[in-house]
């Protein structure tokens, strides 16, 4: 699939199935990622592959951050609610957990490495979409989890900025390129 036709074409598939991208496939997403733009050059990029029964392990470390934030909430933890976060892990076959570590100085301050990461990120979706992949980011709770983040082995100043689920579309649930409307959104100037 050519760069545009990708570009218009993607979306997010909550829903992924076998067979997932493997071998050559993802490393060239995940050279893909590797390729975005990043001013200074500092890879703030980091990335971890959850798969197989890695996703089970993963839906327990979101079951677990659940439980905690119940308690913290002085609530009983309700037991439908963590089977739901156990399970969210299995909506992919893949899934890359997105990070940028911690730095940035007066040349490039945090905020254009979390612009790096971003973009490191959509090359993740746009790779998979070209090559016939569904994909879908998502943050969420687990995203800002100091648990979820020690869990994957991240160090402790990264920070979590998506889960890219990654899978096959599963047949009849192809979506329509979205319309964009840029009323508004764009001028010329002066
Ligand atoms: C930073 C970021 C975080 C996102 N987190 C979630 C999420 O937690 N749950 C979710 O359903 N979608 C999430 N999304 C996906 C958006 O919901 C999705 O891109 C949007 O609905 C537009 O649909 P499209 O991607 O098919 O064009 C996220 C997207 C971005 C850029």
């Amino acid at each position: 699939m050519d760069a545009i036709t990708a570009l218009h074409a993607r979306r997010s598939h909550p829903v992924l199935t076998d067979p997932a991208p493997s071998g050559g496939d993802l490393d060239a997403i995940l050279a893909a990622a590797a390729a975005a733009p990043d001013h200074g050059r500092h890879r703030p990029w980091r990335f971890v592959v959850i798969k197989g029964a890695g996703r089970k392990a993963f839906g327990e470390v979101l079951a677990e951050v659940y439980r905690r934030s119940a308690a913290q909430r002085g609530e009983q933890p309700n037991a439908a609610a963590e089977d739901r976060e156990r399970a969210k892990p299995l909506r992919a076959p893949v899934i890359i957990a997105v990070a940028c570590a911690a730095g940035g100085d007066e040349k490039v301050p945090h905020a254009e490495r979390l612009a790096a990461v971003a973009a490191a990120t959509q090359n993740l979706l746009l790779a998979a979409t070209a090559l016939g992949y569904g994909a879908m980011w998502r943050t969420g709770a687990p995203a800002r989890s100091a648990t979820v983040r020690d869990a994957l082995g991240f160090a402790p100043g990264d920070e979590i900025t998506g889960f890219v689920y990654l899978g096959s579309i599963p047949d009849g649930q192809e979506l329509p390129p979205a319309r964009r409307n840029l009323d508004g959104l764009v001028r010329e100037w002066p």
